[in-house]
């Protein structure tokens, strides 16, 4: 009898432990109306879904406009699985800086396995701060860093998300693994400064699909220690382009290894796909195996380009060769308009020139009327297949 009563219990503890339960930001207070500070009420909510035993468990967030200062997603989590259901739901960020002394991003999901994001628009009220943001000029951004940050976020999926007008990099994705970011939205101005789309840093296996993109600065921006990255489907422009680097400006950087940039379309941008690394560089990089396939440039001003010589803001001593080294690199089936007559740039280190670097199927149109598109190369053999225009490489000086 007493053995029944332990079996019947126990499977009814078993049971709950599988349902998912609901926490409904509401019932902590949240109130919706764009005015009041909901970040509290959220906070609170999604604790006590992270501390929840079933092993699913969702934050649930009706329609509507909710004003949040600086907010956190902490974890580790007990419950194995967190949806966060936002759907049609907007965050706005008060629009006066000063409300950031207390954490270096807006919006922080940190610690968290197993996280689902579904839908939100986070809107960052950026206009306030840009116009007393004169990075641009001095190459000093720091001293707004607002923005949405994923740290150490894991099998996980962010889907419909949608930023504007963030204060700084608008989305940061640190010590993240196996994550996919599907359908996400990114809009700033092209005027404003350092708003590069999506920054992937020190992470191993992230995909983004689908994803528009249109800033101020790079459109998705990969720095060192990013592996494993899928990009596939962005439309970015306006914006520079998507980017590998800056690499080798920091002492001992972790190695970019395994990028795919595929089907995407970059239109009315400063560059197309390009790999940029400091001269001068502290120590020895590696950047490798980085594939771009199927990529329709409109009106780019340098629709491919390795510059090795990177130096924004005259910060280097450009004289001296970067020491990241190159190699496993590929521009296949890329085609569309150049805005600049130089269209292929392949400008290597002289200290470490690239190796193993391929060019294929490439046809880009010079938009002007001052003769055709051209290309210039620097320390590096590339292989060439198939049909190019321009034609690569062809007095390269090295
Ligand atoms: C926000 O961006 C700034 C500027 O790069 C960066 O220093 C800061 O670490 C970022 N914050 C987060 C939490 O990612
Ligand atoms: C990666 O994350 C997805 C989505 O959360 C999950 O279904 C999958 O099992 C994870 N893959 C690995 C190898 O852990
Ligand atoms: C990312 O995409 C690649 C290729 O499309 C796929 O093999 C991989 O499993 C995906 N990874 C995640 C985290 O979804
Ligand atoms: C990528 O483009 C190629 C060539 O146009 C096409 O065959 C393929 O289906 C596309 N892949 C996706 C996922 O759209
Ligand atoms: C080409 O791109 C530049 C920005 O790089 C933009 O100013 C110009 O309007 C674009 N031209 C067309 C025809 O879209
Ligand atoms: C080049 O990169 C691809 C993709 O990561 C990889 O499969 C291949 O083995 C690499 N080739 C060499 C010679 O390293
Ligand atoms: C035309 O191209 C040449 C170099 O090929 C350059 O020196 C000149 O400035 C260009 N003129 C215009 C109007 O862009």
């Amino acid at each position: 009898m007493k053995a029944t009563c332990f079996w019947m219990l126990t499977a009814i503890l078993v049971v709950q432990g599988n349902q998912a339960a609901d926490f409904n930001v509401k019932k902590y207070g949240a109130k919706a109306d764009g005015k009041s500070d909901d970040s509290k009420a959220i906070e609170n909510a999604w604790k006590d879904a992270c501390k929840s035993t079933n092993v699913m468990s969702n934050v649930v967030i009706p329609k509507g406009s909710y004003m949040v200062g600086p907010m956190k997603f902490q974890g580790p989590c007990i419950a194995r699985q967190i949806t966060i259901q936002a759907d049609q739901v907007k965050f706005v960020a008060p629009s006066d800086p000063s409300k950031f002394k207390s954490q270096n991003a807006w919006v922080v999901f940190q610690n968290i396995n197993g996280l689902n994001l579904i839908g939100a628009s986070f809107d960052g009220q950026g206009e306030i701060a840009w116009s007393i943001n004169d990075c641009a000029k001095t190459g000093k951004c720091n001293s707004l860093p607002i923005n949405l940050s994923f740290n150490k976020i894991t099998n996980s999926v962010i889907r419909g998300i949608t930023s504007l007008d963030s204060k700084l990099f608008h989305m940061n994705v640190l010590n993240c693994k196996n994550v996919t970011f599907q359908h996400t939205t990114i809009r700033a101005p092209d005027e404003s400064l350092n708003t590069d789309g999506i920054h992937i840093g020190r992470s191993n296996g992230v995909n983004i699909t689908d994803a528009d993109i249109k800033t101020g600065d790079d459109c998705v921006s990969l720095g060192d220690g990013s592996q494993q990255v899928n990009i596939e489907k962005v439309t970015c422009g306006p914006g520079h382009g998507i980017a590998i680097g800056s690499l080798g400006k920091y002492n001992k950087e972790e190695p970019v290894i395994g990028i795919r940039v595929k089907n995407c379309t970059i239109s009315n941008t400063m560059n197309g796909v390009r790999i940029k690394t400091w001269p001068a560089s502290p120590s020895a990089g590696i950047a490798r195996d980085l594939h771009f396939d199927n990529i329709v440039m409109n009106n780019v001003s340098t629709p491919i380009l390795i510059d090795q010589k990177y130096c924004p803001y005259n910060q280097c001593k450009a004289e001296i060769p970067s020491r990241v080294k190159i190699s496993n690199v590929s521009f296949k089936n890329i085609r569309g308009t150049s805005a600049n007559k130089v269209a292929v740039k392949l400008a290597c280190s002289e200290g470490n020139p690239c190796q193993g670097v391929e060019l294929s199927n490439i046809n880009l149109a010079y938009t002007g009327n001052n003769g055709t598109a051209t290309s210039e190369c620097a320390n590096v053999k590339p292989k060439l297949i198939g049909h190019l225009f321009p034609p690569a490489c062809q007095l390269s000086s090295t």
